[in-house]
């Protein structure tokens, strides 16, 4: 729950003038060090970056590429879940039992993964490189 309180933190912090929902998010990464991130909107609404992409920034600002564990909060009536574009930001850098903790502010809680969330993800074994396709 210190990976849901940390989401929690941070949640308040968001920028969401735009929508009014609020998403805090936050990694822990494979060094144990924890990263925060936010939905940040934007007058151009396509422009707005969600919560789970801010945390991942931080954590790759902070040194680190290996996501260890993820929640991810919001003042939902149900816990929401990451958008499709995030699915795929998380796999970038989660294997595919890595634990999505996915929360509301009234307690409720879902437990997923991140292969869960993103069955059949692209992935580099899926790119065949011009030396080995004859191009
Ligand atoms: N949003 C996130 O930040 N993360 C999610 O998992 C779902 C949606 C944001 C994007 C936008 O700022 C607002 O929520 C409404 O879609």
């Amino acid at each position: 729950m210190l990976l849901v309180k940390a989401a929690r933190d941070a949640r308040v912090k968001a920028y969401a003038p735009y929508s009014q929902f609020k998403v805090g998010a936050a990694i822990r990464a494979a060094s144990g060090a924890i990263y925060q991130g936010v939905n940040v909107e934007n007058v151009a609404y396509p422009e707005g970056t969600c919560a789970e992409a801010g945390a991942i920034a931080a954590m790759v600002m902070g040194g680190e590429t290996e996501i260890a564990e993820v929640a991810v909060i919001a003042d939902s009536p149900s816990p929401v879940p990451p958008c499709g574009g995030c699915r795929q930001k998380l796999a970038e850098f989660a294997g595919k039992d890595v634990k999505v903790t996915l929360a509301t502010l009234q307690g409720e809680v879902l437990e997923t993964t991140v292969g869960a969330l993103l069955p059949g993800a692209f992935g580099t074994g899926h790119m065949v490189s011009p030396s080995e396709d004859g191009m």
